[in-house]
């Protein structure tokens, strides 16, 4: 018997099959179950994927016991400290890091891209004003598919990588616009001749009748916040922007799926609503009143920022994230700023909290970007967005692993199926 293997045996039958185990180059190995059902007649089940790996991939490592995220085989503290997001992005598309030469013509291109077609700017004016900036991102993304009618031939690379920069570059300028948008000032305009992060304080908040002096606090924070934000192995909007770029959609209407994953409260929806918890919780004194909720198992209120579905240790972003709140801060004489100030107390009074250490529920990347992000002058309801401006990259470059593959097939997972037995239809009458 092969020891690289596992036997599952069907008692009902006695029928037995080995199954192999592949190994990775870390983390957990897997059991090859693709055979599975022909075998036995019978699907796996596991709902949320808990036990479950979707793919094979090079891009991003997580150990979630040990706290560690690698972008690349580069330890996630090392390029938020070191990097830039568009050097962390040129990483997690080509998978090394890029000498002086193809760093600086990769900016170059992702630079002249970052204009959107004059047409778009007229989808904006469909919204309401008080549209949630989100809402705007799933449909201005989706729309990119109505103007690349070049490059949408996914089996073609060179159509693949001109969608990427594409998507890379546009997206920056079109999460400046919902914002523009939403307070009813003038889009501005992208300008080559800024950095990535640069450009889009600039498109986010100068105005035509005044100079607007960029923070180099506040884009080397929000720098961070980018890259610590970039890619995170199958996490739910990766997989959604996957499933739906297995069927052979554009690049495009993919990621827009991926964005809608992403706006819910449980996944990156909690960095705005971690500012609005911190906000509803309003003084330090009633702090354990909330805890309190969290733990009650009747009461959905959850403390957010707070668990994951892989890191049972600390988020190793959240530490990052928890220094640069504490630099910007500092940086902006805001030392004492009271969301921060509760957020530091939120963290030690839950870390010491029994139910929290027992279910191993540690701060996540949320849990501070929010403050960070505040301090800074983003608006909350923009959190989200940011978020999904930085995690772009990942999905492109997820997108790109899997379509690459000789053997990619669409997704189509099956169903423990409990619903009515076959029946005959009743006319109205005999019902
Ligand atoms: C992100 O997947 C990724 O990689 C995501 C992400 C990325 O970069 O893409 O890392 C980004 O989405 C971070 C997570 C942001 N979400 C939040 O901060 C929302 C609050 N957190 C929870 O909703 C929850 O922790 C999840 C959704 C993040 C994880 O949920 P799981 O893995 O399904 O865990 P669970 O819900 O089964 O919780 C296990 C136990 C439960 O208690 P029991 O049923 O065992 O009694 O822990 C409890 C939960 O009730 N619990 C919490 C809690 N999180 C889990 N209790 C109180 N407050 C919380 N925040």
């Amino acid at each position: 018997m092969a020891n690289n293997t596992l036997t599952i045996r069907d008692n009902r039958t006695g029928k037995e099959l080995e199954i192999p185990i592949l190994e990775g180059s870390e983390g957990p190995g897997v059991v090859d179950i693709a055979k599975f059902y022909k075998e036995f007649g019978l699907f796996t089940f596991d709902p949320g994927f808990r036990s479950t790996a979707s793919c094979r991939s090079r891009i991003t490592f997580i150990d979630g016991d040990e706290g560690i995220l690698l972008y690349r085989g580069y330890p996630i503290e090392q390029l938020a400290e070191q990097s830039s997001f568009l050097e962390v992005c040129y990483l997690l598309l080509n998978g090394e890091l890029p000498n002086k030469t193809q760093h600086d013509e990769f900016v170059k291109l992702v630079s002249e891209h970052t204009m959107v077609h004059e047409q778009m700017l007229f989808f904006y004016r469909g919204y309401r004003r008080d549209a949630h900036p989100m809402a705007i991102m799933v449909g201005m993304v989706g729309a990119l598919s109505a103007f690349f009618h070049d490059s949408l031939d996914i089996q073609n690379p060179r159509h693949r990588e001109v969608s990427a920069f594409r998507m890379l570059a546009k997206i920056p300028t079109i999460a400046a616009y919902s914002y523009k948008y939403s307070v009813g000032q003038p889009f501005v305009y992208p300008q080559n001749r800024l950095g990535y992060v640069e450009n889009f304080l600039n498109m986010m908040f100068s105005v035509p009748c005044d100079d607007y002096k960029i923070s180099s606090v506040a884009a080397r924070a929000l720098e961070q916040v980018l890259i610590l934000h970039a890619d995170h192995e199958q996490n739910a909007s990766t997989s959604t922007v996957r499933l739906a770029g297995s069927s052979g959609a554009n690049p495009f209407a993919a990621i827009s799926a991926g964005i809608g994953a992403l706006w819910g409260p449980a996944h990156g929806g909690a960095n705005e609503a971690v500012l609005l918890m911190l906000e509803q919780i309003g003084t330090v004194e009633r702090i354990p009143e909330f805890i309190k909720r969290a733990k009650d198992p009747d009461d959905p209120f959850r403390l957010m920022g707070f668990g994951h579905r892989v890191y049972k240790n600390y988020d190793p972003r959240a530490k990052v994230l928890r220094k640069a709140a504490h630099d910007v801060l500092e940086d902006l004489g805001r030392g004492d700023d009271p969301l921060f100030k509760m957020a530091l107390a939120l963290e030690r009074i839950a870390l010491e909290d029994d139910y929290f250490i027992k279910k191993k529920l540690y701060p996540n990347v949320d849990f501070y970007s929010g403050v960070i992000q505040s301090a800074i002058g983003i608006p909350t309801n923009m959190f989200t967005v940011i978020f999904a401006v930085a995690r772009t990259i990942g999905w492109i470059s997820q997108w790109m692993e899997m379509i690459s593959e000789e053997d990619h097939s669409i997704g189509r997972p099956r169903q423990l199926y409990i619903g009515a037995k076959q029946r005959n239809y009743l006319s109205l009458s005999q019902r």
